[in-house]
């Protein structure tokens, strides 16, 4: 049985074919209607979620299977003191699959250990969030047409968003992709991943301030909000919150073809104006990310598709 903590679980072979079948089931969704009925996914949302937890379902129920499950921690029995290894225990009775969310990092790691179904981290604290990378890897995949020889600038809250630190650490496994980091001082990214993931993959990256100085240079902005639910201080929120804008005029500085995403949800770092640019391909990620949710869902559970 294997479950889904970082996306470093999957080799890059293994990441390649749950992009295949993510790319199969976009064209022959009919193909994949049927092929998890009697299937259930547990989703355990211990933080707010919209896409993430929604899409999950979403997944499987295109898949012919149902979902069940708790959207935060008031309303399961977290708030009565259950651990998170008795509550998988549990759930490992009622569903085939789940789906964690949980503010501390390393939370699903532990209900991993004492699960006997899959569990899949649908993000924890400010560590890692790997179906997101799926989502991220297949949106450039499809819509630039590759994942290697890429200039990805990740801009915003880097220091605590979670969705940029898994996101590097896959995308240092192919050739070429150089990175520009763009972060206030204060949301710099964390050292172990400056050190242990950039240096060490020998990448090329450089850490800038003025998102205008990369955005030329850029075939992907990566665009991500100031994380309010991890700062200690609603002040240095305040201060950090509105940092970063694109807009239309900033997008005049991009290339022609550089792609915008954004793992969502956008609170002002991205004017709306920007939605209409063609560029702009944050919503369609969010499909991506239905697709890719049901090719791991088949992946983890092994089910033969004829
Ligand atoms: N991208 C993402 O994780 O969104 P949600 O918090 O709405 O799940």
């Amino acid at each position: 049985m294997r479950h889904l903590m970082s996306p470093l679980d999957f080799s890059v072979e293994e990441l390649d074919q749950v992009l295949d079948l993510a790319d199969d089931i976009k064209k022959n969704p009919e193909k994949y209607a049927h092929v998890c009925e009697g299937k259930k996914i547990a989703t355990l949302f211990y933080e707010p979620s919209t896409r993430t937890r929604l899409s999950f379902e979403a997944a499987m129920m295109n898949l012919g299977g149902k979902a069940l499950g708790f959207s935060s921690a008031s309303s399961s029995s977290a708030a009565k003191g259950e651990s998170v290894a008795d509550t998988i225990r549990v759930v490992s009775c009622f569903a085939d699959i789940c789906a964690m969310r949980h503010p501390k990092e390393g939370a699903p790691l532990v209900a991993s250990m004492h699960s006997s179904i899959p569990v899949i981290n649908a993000g924890d604290g400010g560590h890692q969030h790997p179906t997101q990378t799926l989502t991220d890897l297949l949106t450039i995949r499809s819509e630039k047409g590759r994942l290697d020889n890429i200039t990805v600038g990740l801009c915003g809250d880097l220091k605590f968003g979670r969705t940029v630190h898994s996101l590097i650490e896959a995308l240092v496994r192919y050739e070429g992709v150089k990175f520009v980091l763009i972060s206030p001082e204060e949301l710099r990214i964390p050292d172990y991943i400056r050190d242990d993931v950039l240096r060490a993959s020998g990448h090329e990256f450089e850490e800038v301030i003025r998102l205008e100085d990369a955005l030329p240079e850029l075939d992907i902005l990566y665009m991500t909000r100031v994380q309010k639910e991890r700062f200690f201080n609603e002040d240095d929120y305040v201060r950090m919150k509105d940092f970063y804008i694109l807009d239309k005029e900033k997008m005049r500085l991009a290339p022609s073809d550089m792609l915008v995403l954004h793992p969502l949800p956008r609170v002002n770092e991205i004017s709306t104006e920007v939605d209409s640019d063609p560029r702009a391909v944050y919503f369609k990620q969010v499909q991506y990310g239905v697709y890719v949710r049901m090719a791991l869902i088949l992946t983890l559970l092994e089910v033969d598709i004829c």
